[in-house]
Formats: structure tokens, C-alpha cells, sequence
């Protein structure tokens, strides 16, 4: 089979490289990719994510078996609507399933409607009742832009103050742009933070094995919400019985709630979670792969990804099997990022005990160098977290690393 990936990456860099490693496919193509999986064998397409015509043509050409959608914006986008409309098989939720990640008040709805556990909520498009609203409730409590705002769309208000602020900036001074017109104003909810993610289809929910991704740019939770400066699996302080019970009241009703809403899902359903005293809470539900949980959940996936996809596209059951190892990402994020950031560096070389994972890289006459805010990721696998952790450290200790910067505790939740 020869398969095609959508989009550009790390997490597409690990999909691409899992899929590529199946004895049944022969060639992976990712649109656009980086310059930085081409030394992985991965081919490399420029076609805009966009392009759903081009795309199409593309795939009609090169006789690919099926695509796989990486990123959120050409779901919602409906690539995956044209493609069906086109006869060509593609992996991911149709527009209207994507919602569930496109907008916060359809996916609270799903969520109220089937009695899945998440914090209390009020939506606003009237910036006076949000106010009013958020002095009656009180801080800690949380200000999100209802829309797709890059994960950086949400305020966690420890201050009455920081609440009102977070509310002006969305609704008034449109930071967000429309993504902020209309607000979610959450209950602030307390425990650790867990990733649980799902090959979905329809009614039918395959876990994976549990990520924690660490949100925040710099160590010990500090400085502004990223994209994900770092990740890990398994994440053991979250017991076994706090993540069936994600599957059994969170995942699986919400695949069998897309049904019934008549917005049935099939592709990655992602459940951002945080584990309460009174059990697994959603924070969010993404329609894809987590970046960076991906480049740590996929290593541990023994069984083959490309098969998995080709069963779930035919109806027929697939197999899932996991690894024991711990798996350890750490982002090497460019100087300035989440705010403007420093372009144009060199990539250092690692060795070999760690695997990198591109993301923000270009090709500069055969030289790859920085272009985004999170440049690459490095991994290891191991017998436990600490030595995969020691192995991720010691790569990144022994390069320079000047005009970047990496969290130094990623992992350090689960070691005590
Ligand atoms: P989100 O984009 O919805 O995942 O939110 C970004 C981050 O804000 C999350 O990873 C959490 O750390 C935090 N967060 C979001 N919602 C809540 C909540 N209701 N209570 C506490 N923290 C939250
Ligand atoms: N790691 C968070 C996300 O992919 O949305």
C-alpha cells in the first residue's frame, strides 16, 4: 500500500515513520511534511493542507490507498467530506464530527447530553454577562475562547482581576479573533492531567495507552500555555481504575452520543482529562492525534498502525498490542516561543540512543534549520521513566542549544 499523511509536524513525523515500518505499506507520502522526515525514507509533497482538489488528484495519481488527516484544521476544514465525496478512503472525522474539537459548546453538549463528567459551564456572546457571571462565580475559574485558537485560546484565572482581564482580551480587544466572540466560562477543576486517546469507530472505542503532556513553557508549570513542550507514557500515578473509567463513562459515551446526535465519529477521538477526587473529568475533546502525546504513545504500539487504519477502514476489528517500556519526548522549542521567536538556526546532531521527531524546520540549500516555535522533539524509550528521561536529557545536554530552549522536568510528575 502507499499511503498518504496530512500534515507537517512531529506528530506526522512519528504516524508517518509507524506506518512506513509496516511490512504491507511500500511508500509514505506526507503533504507538505518537513525536510526533516525525508532522511526516515518518508516522501515529502508539496501540496498545500488546503488543497483538498490537488490533493485528491494526488492521490487519484499515485494510486494511494488511503490518507490520514494529522492536524485539526483541514478536518473542520472538511477534507475528509471531499475525499469520501470523491470516492477515496481517508481516515478522520468528517466536519461535522469534528466539531467536537471545532467548537467547546457542541462538544459541552455532547458531553451534558450523555452525562459525561466535565466542569460546569456557561457560554457567553454578550461580554457584560460574562462578567457578571465570572464576579458571581468567583476565582479560580477558567476563561476559554469558544473557537480553535492553537491551545493558546484559555486563561486558568487564579484572580478575580486575571478573569476579567482574559474576558476584555477575548471579547473586546479580539485577540483571538472571531475564535473569541463567544466564551466558555468553566469551573476550575483540580488533579493531574492526562491524555487518553482512541481509534474510533462509530460506535466502537480502541484505547491507547495514556500520555501526560506538559502545556505550560517552562519548568514546574510556569510561563504561558504552548502547544505541548513535552510528553510521556505511561503516566503511573494515574491508577488503572481512573483510566477505565475514562473509557467507560467518557470515551465510550461520547462515540455512542456522536451517534446518536447524528454526528458519528470515526478517526482519533482525544480526551484531555484531569483525574479528580471524584474521578476522570474532560477538560477537552480533540478530533486527531495529541502533539507531542503521539511521539510518545506510538513508540509503544507493537502492533501495526497501518494495519490498525486499513481494519478500522474496512470494518473489520483491529488489533492493538503495547510495549511495557516508558517513552519520554522533549520538545527543543526556539527562543521566544509561544510569543515571537528566533528562526533561521542550525539543528543539532543527536545521538543515537534518542529518536527525533521534526516539526518547525525548512531546508536551506541541504541545511535544515529552524523555522517554527517548536523546532523537534527528542525521545527515548526505556525500562522505566527515569532512565528514558536520562537518556532524552543526556542527548540534549551534549548538543548546543543555544538560541533554544527545553522544559528540564518533563516526566518529573511521575518520579517521586
Ligand atoms: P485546553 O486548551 O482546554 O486543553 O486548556 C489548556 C490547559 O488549561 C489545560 O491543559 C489545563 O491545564 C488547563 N485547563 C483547562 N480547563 C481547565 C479546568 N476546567 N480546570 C483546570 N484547568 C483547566
Ligand atoms: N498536546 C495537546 C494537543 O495536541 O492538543
Amino acid at each position: 500500500m502507499k499511503i498518504l499523511i496530512i500534515g507537517s509536524g512531529g506528530r506526522e513525523h512519528a504516524i508517518a515513520r509507524k506506518i512506513l515500518n509496516s511490512p504491507k505499506v511500500t511508500e509514505v507520502y506526507c503533504a507538505k511534511g518537513n525536510p526533516g522526515m525525508l532522511s526516515d525514507g518518508i516522501q515529502v509533497v508539496n501540496i498545500a493542507e488546503d488543497d483538498h482538489e490537488g490533493l485528491i488528484s494526488y492521490v487519484k495519481e499515485k494510486n494511494i490507498a488511503w490518507t490520514f488527516v494529522g492536524p485539526e484544521i483541514p478536518l473542520l476544514n472538511g477534507i475528509v467530506d471531499d475525499f469520501q465525496a470523491a470516492g477515496l478512503k481517508i481516515f478522520g472525522p468528517n466536519k461535522a464530527a469534528a466539531m467536537i474539537e471545532g467548537s467547546k459548546e457542541f462538544a459541552k453538549k455532547i458531553m451534558v447530553d450523555n452525562a459525561i463528567p466535565t466542569a460546569d459551564y456557561e457560554a457567553f456572546t454578550n461580554y457584560e454577562a460574562a462578567c457578571a457571571y465570572v464576579k458571581e462565580k468567583g476565582a479560580p475559574i477558567v476563561i476559554k475562547a469558544d473557537g480553535l485558537a492553537a491551545g493558546k485560546g484559555v486563561t486558568v484565572a487564579m484572580t478575580l482581576e486575571e478573569a476579567l482581564q482574559a474576558l476584555k482580551e477575548m471579547m473586546t480587544d479580539h485577540r483571538f479573533g472571531k475564535s473569541g466572540d463567544k466564551v466558555v466560562v468553566e469551573e476550575f477543576l483540580e488533579g493531574q492531567e492526562f491524555s487518553l486517546l482512541a481509534f474510533v469507530r462509530n460506535e466502537n472505542v480502541y484505547p491507547m495507552v495514556i500520555a501526560q503532556d506538559h502545556k505550560r513553557a517552562f519548568d514546574e508549570d510556569k510561563g504561558p500555555n504552548t502547544g505541548g513542550m513535552g510528553a510521556y507514557s505511561p503516566v503511573p500515578q494515574i491508577p488503572e481504575e481512573m483510566v477505565d473509567a475514562a473509557v467507560e463513562r467518557i470515551l465510550k459515551p461520547a462515540a455512542s452520543g456522536m451517534m446518536k446526535n447524528d454526528t458519528p465519529f470515526t478517526g482519533i477521538l482525544y480526551a484531555g482529562l484531569i483525574a479528580t477526587n471524584t474521578g476522570p473529568k474532560v477538560i477537552e475533546f480533540n478530533a486527531r492525534f495529541g502533539d507531542p502525546e503521539t511521539q510518545v504513545v506510538l513508540p509503544r504500539l507493537t502492533s501495526d498502525l497501518a494495519e490498525i487504519i486499513d481494519d478500522l477502514l474496512n470494518n473489520k476489528e483491529p488489533e492493538l498490542t503495547w510495549s511495557n517500556q516508558a517513552s519520554v519526548g522533549v520538545v527543543l522549542a526556539a527562543e521566544g516561543y509561544p510569543n515571537d521567536y528566533k528562526k533561521g538556526m542550525s539543528v543539532p546532531e543527536f545521538n543515537d540512543q534518542v529518536t527525533v521527531y521534526f516539526a518547525g524546520v525548512t531546508d536551506d540549500q541541504g541545511t535544515i534549520r529552524a523555522s517554527g516555535g517548536r523546532v523537534l522533539l527528542v525521545e527515548a524509550e526505556s525500562d522505566s521513566i527515569e532512565s528514558a528521561q536520562a537518556k532524552v536529557y543526556e542527548a540534549l545536554e551534549e548538543v548546543n542549544t543555544t538560541d533554544y530552549f527545553y522544559r528540564k522536568d518533563i516526566g518529573a510528575k511521575s518520579i517521586k
